[in-house]
């Protein structure tokens, strides 16, 4: 029987990394896709990945291209990253910065809006998004609307793709000294990795959305 694929956007960042080296210990082909090369080439090296692709997913007809010349995949996940955004209050915030911070969430509809022609029946689709969108916190609020935003699409998308699955994963406190959280944790690329492997390997779980947060989004925020 032929390994399962896995396309991994964002194959080459710190969780995405940590994702395809789970992904592919669990013996799928796995393929990481993200817009420079020379950050591919180093994931692709140290995951155990079988290619890559240099593409920016956040662009439609690029997303569409690169799904068109892979043609049917059993899961996606989508692990990207707009690059560092200040955390900011919404009146505090400038709306340019705003606007950048959800390039996530075109990644993600990207996903999910051409899923339906290149994910098998069953197979699956993962999103990230983070402890504070269902946990606002003072001048998290850019963070609370992008990761909200995540996973209301993931809630829309798990009916209307079915029976292709749709889950999230929520990370919290990632890299972080533990302040907020209940247990006292600094959360690893490989807590999402791990999370995101047994996602899709259950075939019972869609519409779930994983919090690995070490109950930062039940924790006492900073005000
Ligand atoms: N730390 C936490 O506790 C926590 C909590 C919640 C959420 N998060 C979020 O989780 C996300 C992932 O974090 P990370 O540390 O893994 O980020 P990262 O190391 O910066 O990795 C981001 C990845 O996304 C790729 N990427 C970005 N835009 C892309 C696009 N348009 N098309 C294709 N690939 C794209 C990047 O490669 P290229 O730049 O080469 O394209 C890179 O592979 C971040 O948005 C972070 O805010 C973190």
């Amino acid at each position: 029987m032929p390994n399962l694929t896995t396309v991994i956007i964002g194959g080459s960042g710190a969780m995405g990394s940590a994702i395809a080296q789970h992904i592919a210990a669990a013996g799928h082909d796995v393929i990481l896709i993200g817009r420079d090369q020379g950050r591919l080439n180093d994931a692709h090296q140290r995951t155990g990945a079988t290619q890559t692709i240099a593409a920016d997913f956040g662009d439609a007809s690029e997303a569409k291209r690169v799904l068109d010349e892979l043609g049917v995949i059993d899961h996606l996940v989508v692990a990207t990253s707009a690059g560092p955004v200040r955390a900011s209050s919404i009146p505090a915030t400038v709306p340019s910065e705003f606007q950048r911070a959800h390039g996530r969430l075109w990644t993600s509809f990207n996903a999910v809006h051409f899923a339906p022609d290149h994910v098998r029946p069953g197979g699956s689709v993962t999103l990230i998004s983070g402890s504070s969108g269902r946990r606002p916190g003072i001048g998290f609020g850019v963070w609370t609307s992008l990761h909200g935003s995540i996973e209301a699409l993931a809630r829309a998308a798990t009916i209307e793709l079915a029976p292709i699955r749709v889950n999230v994963v929520s990370p919290g406190g990632i890299g972080m000294q533990p302040d907020r959280q209940l247990i006292e944790r600094r959360g690893t690329g490989d807590d999402i990795g791990l999370a995101v492997a047994s996602l899709i390997a259950n075939p019972a779980i869609t519409g779930a959305v994983l919090d690995v947060d070490s109950g930062e989004r039940l924790g006492t925020w900073p005000t």
